[in-house]
């Protein structure tokens, strides 16, 4: 097949790197890719953003399938430029990925399809949202309705903190148009994973289930990052609840999607607060009665659990891809290898603050066969790569067991330097706790 990969990150080298695993091997693109994606692509110079340059490349170039990684060009509109022009793509249209885009929509969607989630309300006006703040308890969580880079949730611990984030989003602004109105939304306890699912409209596919670490620091302290490591699977999710998560929350929010006259499909990526005997920690059971609640849905692969989900995956992923963009998925698409996965970002020193760039990296060329690295910050000057976003690298490691995918992508990173570097060293941390809280 002949592919486009639309974005330029850790996830999208990810795409690129899975799909060149394939049996059939395709010709791939990327638009504009990255370091990583040179290898096992051709970068094209077109950035994601650029809509109307992507739409001319494909008509004239006719892809069987684009493959689109990032929210922004999903919320702008690419799917649908591109399915206008006869173009398969993968990635919701527009009114689909308004999902990820509004919170509130996302809200009303899930209320509309009885799918359980932490009870909310909406305000543009200040007072109002203050004077809601007693009937929620604390914590509360302050959330601005539109797309603020991951900063705009405050999970506030006293009714001072709350009634500050609801003055910065409504009063002052903080976030632009995307804080002009904010959620006050119901605390849920328990430990996060990530679903990402694959659906075609009407059928879903869920891909294994992973962890995201959002805190910078070990511990899960100091400020949240867009992700600084990730493993799979995440055994807080059980075998047994999939089905659950299937029928009660990715089916529902697809039909009530096609009710609104939307047909979603792409990846439904389903945030969600487990709150059971399994989970760590554990606290008072959310007002939905549910103990699987959905924090946040996303209309793209997560970054990072792509890299920890997609190297998990056999069988050809650009026919799972085409077939939910085709509207033809079935369960067979699926492959998953006995593999688990464990992936560290790699990230520059202040991030998610400010940072410098343009340090040269050290140790990229070492070969490892159990351990993959993903470019998400990079680039290229005078046959030197540099270093050029806050996460720079999402490094791999795959195992028999979590102990072994965990050492074998810090073994490789001990290979890599560059001035200020910084990682995160408990990844799946839950994980092992859990195992050594059983034995
Ligand atoms: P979001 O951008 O909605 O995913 O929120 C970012 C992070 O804030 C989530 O990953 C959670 O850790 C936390 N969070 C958001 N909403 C809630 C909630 N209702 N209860 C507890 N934590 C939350
Ligand atoms: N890792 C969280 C996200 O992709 O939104």
């Amino acid at each position: 097949m002949k592919i486009l990969v639309v974005g330029s990150g850790g996830r999208e080298h990810a795409i690129a790197w899975r799909l060149r695993q394939d049996a059939e091997g395709h010709a791939l693109f990327c638009a504009p890719g990255n370091v990583g994606t040179a290898a096992v692509a051709t970068n094209l110079p077109l950035k994601a953003d650029d809509t109307a340059g992507i739409v001319a490349w494909a008509k004239a170039e006719r892809p069987d399938l684009v493959v689109v990684g990032p929210e922004a060009p999903l919320v702008a509109g690419l799917v649908d430029a591109l399915s206008a022009a006869g173009i398969a793509a993968f990635g919701p249209v527009a009114a689909g990925a308004r999902i990820e885009g509004s919170k509130r929509f996302a809200k009303e969607v899930m209320d509309a399809a009885g799918v359980p989630t932490g009870k909310a309300e909406t305000f543009t006006d200040a007072a109002k949202a203050k004077a809601a703040l007693p009937s929620f308890g604390l914590p509360v969580v302050i959330k601005a309705d539109g797309l603020a880079a991951g900063k705009g949730v405050v999970v506030a611990e006293t009714l001072a903190q709350a009634e500050q984030a609801i003055d910065d989003m409504l009063v002052g602004n903080r976030f632009g148009a995307a804080g002009a109105e904010v959620l006050v939304e119901e605390f849920l306890h328990g430990e996060e994973c990530s679903i990402l699912a694959v659906v075609d409209g009407e059928r879903a596919v869920l891909l294994p289930s992973s962890q995201d670490h959002k805190r910078v620091f070990d511990g899960d302290r100091g400020p949240n990052t867009g992700g600084m490591g990730a493993y799979s699977p995440a055994p807080v999710v059980t075998d047994s609840m999939l089905p659950g998560i299937r029928d009660r929350i990715i089916l529902p929010v697809l039909r009530e999607l096609k009710r609104r006259g939307i047909v979603y499909r792409g990846v439904l990526y389903a945030g969600l607060m487990v709150n059971n005997a399994n989970s760590n920690p554990r606290g008072p059971l959310a007002k939905s009665g549910s103990e699987v609640n959905v924090v946040e849905f996303n209309a793209r692969f997560g970054d990072p659990e792509t890299e920890a989900v997609l190297p998990r995956l056999g069988g050809s992923f650009a026919q799972l891809l085409l077939n939910a963009a085709s509207g033809s998925l079935s369960e067979a698409d699926l492959v998953v290898k006995d593999d688990v996965a464990a992936t560290v970002i790699v990230a520059s020193g202040g991030y998610p603050g400010d940072y410098e760039k343009g340090k040269e990296i050290s140790g990229l060329a070492a070969a490892s066969a159990d351990a993959i690295v993903f470019h998400c910050g990079t680039k290229e000057a005078d046959g030197r790569t540099l270093t050029s976003g806050g996460r720079v690298l999402s490094v791999t490691g795959l195992g028999a067991t979590l102990r072994e995918a965990v050492d074998r992508a810090y073994a490789r990173i001990a290979g890599i330097s560059f001035d200020k570097m910084f990682f995160r060293r408990d990844i799946a941390h839950r994980a092992f706790e859990r195992e050594s809280a059983r034995q």
